[in-house]
């Protein structure tokens, strides 16, 4: 085989007149009244390679090359024709061949690879390793490449230590669903894939490695999203003898140092730093998108003795009226676009939909009025504070939701993506980051009946509200827990960790989870936490959301070499798939039911 001298993407004109050899991929073959053009592409780029019909059986061969065969080529670099110079391949120049080696023949690929056409999503997995030659999946996988190296090289430079931990570890409840590993040589009995690196960074700290990070796969048997797949990869770190703003401060160093050096744009820092309850408040989601505004204006106050009956009753209830505006948007909202509007707030939880269009009259007064619709249960009184709290001017609309602040908040939270969504509100190339701080320590699970740690168990509860709390209403104790949310994608979380058995104690009875159960799950942290443990803290970043934000992609299996589908399924492969009975045996395992 004729080595390389030179990768496609090297090929330019400061070599003009050099003999080169290029391996290679056909990526297109164009026959132009007589001279052959055929494009050879490397993961470097593309180059033009010239075959000219004096050349005899040299021309021959290359006339029965096809797409994604596999050559080498040498040849002269010359410049190109005034008027054919093309910047993506090799400029000014290209290579007048001299020599041909196929490498290898391909058969014609399921679909295009030289050209970025829409191609079925099934199809792509199905033959991934050529979806994955193509452009974009390309340079999506570079780019995570360069992020990681980014990162590795962040952290290195102070003096985190890189450490791995085990794959093969123990269940450990109070989170997603694991997935199970029989073992062989215990039978009957499992590992567990690990959700994160959680409780070993922790041990790992109990062990002096004061700042440890990993790029870490994670395993969760959840059921999917867009921005969720069961092997995922996570930016781990946690560092000792640190508070909330230490990690704050590492987690927006190396985020800054992936966007100079992958995008070169310097994003600015500190993030904006929000409560759970002021995001919720705002925004209705504890992961915001701050490209746009709409957010929420409480009128409760104004409407106490609404004349409307499920307005004064949620208020009576302890509950909320709220709602956010739409500058301008009015004259765009008829009626069947209000009913659609309507019908997504209800699905989010609402009750109903109310609004408010504002409109000046045409007449010499140029008043503004209220059009709303529930016009006949809205005094005079509150139509004007109405239109005070939201700053009204003419074409606005507001929408409102009454109920249960938390309901109200959440309904209002997916109609405000929706509409940003419809009126184009979102800009494009922008980040915006945020740091929501002081999430709820637990909430309250109906199908468990009992409460559930929101974060982890592991997560330092603010010790007042443990105080006041504890015994009256658990919900209402905040812990020093924190997301770095981006563009309305969470992209990170973590906490400081309680390093107290007593606290622990404390959050495990309220949990619900007797000493034995204790004991049997999280021992060997107990244990270990008995022999001077240092106060620590940490965070994880998604890999593969941060990558997907980067890449300007919506779903993170476009940032990820060989992903799931939604069902779970690897397209390619065919994992999860059947095992010998054999194999069975040898873990004493049987069905119960036949599944298959
Ligand atoms: P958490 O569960 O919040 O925290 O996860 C941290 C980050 O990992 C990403 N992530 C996912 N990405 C893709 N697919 C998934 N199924 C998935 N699940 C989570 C998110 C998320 O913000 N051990 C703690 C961290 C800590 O406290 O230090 C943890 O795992 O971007």
């Amino acid at each position: 085989m004729f080595k390389r001298t030179h990768t496609c993407g090297e090929i330019t004109a400061a070599l003009e007149r050099q003999i080169v050899t290029i391996n290679g991929w056909v990526d297109r073959v164009r026959n132009l009244g007589g001279v052959l053009f055929v494009t050879i592409r490397d993961r470097y780029g593309k180059i033009q390679v010239l075959f000219r019909p004096e050349d005899g059986s040299l021309f021959s061969e290359a006339a029965s090359l096809h797409g994604e065969d596999v050559v080498a080529v040498t040849g002269e670099i010359a410049k190109r024709p005034e008027g054919a110079i093309k910047e993506e391949m090799g400029g000014a120049v290209e290579i007048i061949a001299q020599r041909l080696e196929v490498l290898s023949k391909a058969i014609t690929p399921p679909f295009y690879i030289h050209l970025e056409s829409d191609v079925n999503e099934e199809l792509r997995l199905a033959y991934r390793y050529l979806d994955l030659r193509r452009q974009r999946m390309q340079k999506n996988i570079m780019l995570r490449h360069q992020v990681v190296q980014t990162v590795r090289a962040y952290f290195n430079a102070r003096r985190f230590l890189e450490i791995e931990t085990p794959i093969l570890t123990k269940s450990t409840p109070e989170g997603a669903r694991d997935f199970l590993v029989p073992s062989r040589l215990k039978q009957g009995k499992f590992y567990a894939l690990p959700q994160s690196p959680q409780l070993f960074k922790q041990l790992l700290m109990v062990s002096g490695f004061d700042r440890y990070y990993q790029i870490a796969r994670c395993f969760r048997d959840e059921d999917f999203r867009a921005d969720r797949q069961p092997e995922f990869t996570q930016i781990d770190y946690e560092m000792s003898f640190v508070d909330q703003r230490d990690i704050m401060d590492i987690t927006e160093g190396v985020l800054k140092a992936v966007f100079e050096s992958v995008l070169g744009i310097a994003i600015e820092t500190p993030f904006t730093v929000l409560s759970y309850t002021a995001a919720m408040d705002t925004y209705g989601t504890d992961k915001p998108d701050l490209r746009y505004g709409l957010s929420f204006c409480d009128v409760t106050d104004h409407f106490k003795d609404s004349g409307f009956e499920p307005i004064r009753q949620a208020i009576q209830n302890g509950g909320v009226l709220k709602g956010f505006k739409v500058a301008g948007a009015a004259p765009r909202y008829s009626r069947k676009m209000l009913e659609e509007i309507e019908n997504l707030a209800k699905k989010a939880g609402a009750k109903g939909l109310l609004h408010a269009k504002a409109v000046k009259e045409t007449d010499s007064t140029g008043t503004l009025t209220l059009k709303t619709n529930f016009d006949r249960h809205l005094s005079a009184f509150e139509g004007e504070n109405l239109m005070k709290a939201f700053s009204l001017e003419d074409r606005d609309i507001c929408f409102l939701i009454s109920g249960e602040r938390k309901t109200v908040n959440v309904a209002l939270g997916v109609l405000r993506g929706e509409i940003a969504k419809r009126e184009s509100l979102i800009p494009k190339d922008i980040f915006r980051f945020l740091w929501v701080v002081d999430f709820p320590m637990f909430s309250y699970s109906e199908e468990e009946r009992r409460f559930v740690a929101e974060h982890h168990p592991f997560t330092m509860p603010y010790l007042s509200d443990l105080e006041s709390y504890k015994d009256t209403d658990p919900t209402k104790i905040r812990a020093h827990a924190y997301d770095v949310v981006l563009n309305g994608w969470e992209i990170g979380g973590g906490s400081l960790r309680i390093h107290s058995r007593e606290v622990q104690k404390t959050v495990f009875d309220l949990l619900g989870i007797d000493e034995a159960g204790q004991k049997s799950k999280f021992g060997f942290l107990l244990d270990a936490f008995q022999y001077g443990v240092p106060p620590h803290a940490g965070c994880a970043m998604g890999l593969d959301r941060l990558v997907a934000i980067l890449a300007g992609e919506e779903f993170i299996r476009d940032v990820i070499p060989f992903p799931k589908t939604t069902s779970g399924i690897c397209q390619m492969t065919g994992a999860p798939s059947d095992v010998e009975n054999e194999q069975l045996e040898k873990l004493s395992l049987k069905f119960i039911k036949d599944a298959r």
